[in-house]
């Protein structure tokens, strides 16, 4: 069904390795299409409650397909950012937990992949940078908005402008990585994490995410009115009756739709 990734899913948990190892797993836009599918495909799946992004090979994603992008106009560019765009802002937006693997160069088109997850998990072999400028274009999966909203637009304009690729203990450092683990281990840290957030109140995950990431670009009186109509739908749900009677009876929750 899929030419250049990989799904798979087990009990609840998908995983998206994006398979074109020879170009370094390079975003063209059929990677893209795919993505896209795929993930509109687990948004409708109700047995999916949780996702891993990885790459197969040593690359996570090196970038947008530079050989398919030397040979467009800008206009056809601004088609492929837009793709690009309307894949990232998905993956972000989706009410179930989107986990990224980091097991190698997670470079430009990659690095913004990764940042459109909720949650980033790097090897130490993981390489991450945003070399666009040496290209002659700059970031145009969402890089220069979200990077400098996770780490910061001091360091977003350091990394984009010096185009320096650095080391996944560096990325750890600066936040732009929330757990750094040996290579052996990516995997299965990235599915005992997915399982742990799996075993929460799936519709206060979901909302949960909504709340920050809707928040987040808003002003504070904004984002607190916002939170308090994403927290009704969470306290409205059966899963808060479920979660604070199983507290109240030291018993362990049992959610719907785990
Ligand atoms: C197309 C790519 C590619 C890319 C690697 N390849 N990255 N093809 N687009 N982004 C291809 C190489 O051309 C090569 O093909 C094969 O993958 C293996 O790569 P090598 O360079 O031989 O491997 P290595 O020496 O190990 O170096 C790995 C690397 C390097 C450091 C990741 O490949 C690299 O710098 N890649 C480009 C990274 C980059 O600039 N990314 C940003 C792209 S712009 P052959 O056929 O020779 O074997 C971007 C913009 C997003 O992402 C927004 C756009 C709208």
């Amino acid at each position: 069904m899929y030419n250049n990734i990989k799904f798979e899913k087990n009990e609840g948990l998908a995983t998206v390795t994006i398979n074109r190892p020879k170009a370094m797993n390079a975003l063209n836009e059929d990677v893209l299409n795919e993505l896209l599918i795929v993930f509109h495909s687990i948004a409708k799946d109700d047995d999916v409650k949780a996702v891993i992004v990885t790459g197969e090979g040593k690359a996570f994603v090196a970038g947008a397909d530079i050989a398919q992008m030397s040979k467009l106009s800008a206009l056809e560019g601004r088609k492929m950012m837009s793709l690009g765009h309307e894949v990232m802002n998905y993956i972000e937006n989706i009410e179930k937990p989107v986990i990224a693997a980091v097991n190698g160069f997670a470079l430009g088109g990659g690095c913004e992949l990764s940042l459109a997850c909720d949650i980033r998990i790097a090897s130490t072999k993981a390489k991450f940078g945003q070399p666009e400028v040496g290209l002659g274009i700059i970031p145009g999966f969402g890089g220069t908005q979200r990077l400098a909203r996770l780490v910061g637009k001091g360091m977003a304009k350091y990394l984009i402008m010096t185009a320096e690729i650095i080391g996944a203990d560096e990325a750890y450092r600066i936040g732009l990585v929330e757990k750094l683990v040996e290579p052996e281990e990516l995997i299965d840290t990235a599915v005992k994490t997915a399982r742990t957030i799996m075993s929460k109140a799936p519709i206060a995950v979901g909302t949960a995410i909504t709340a920050i990431n809707k928040g987040f670009d808003l002003g504070m009186a904004e984002a607190s009115a916002f939170e308090i109509e994403t927290f009704t739908t969470a306290f409205g749900s059966d899963d808060k009756s479920e979660g604070m009677d199983a507290f109240l009876n030291k018993r362990k929750a049992e959610f719907k739709n785990r």
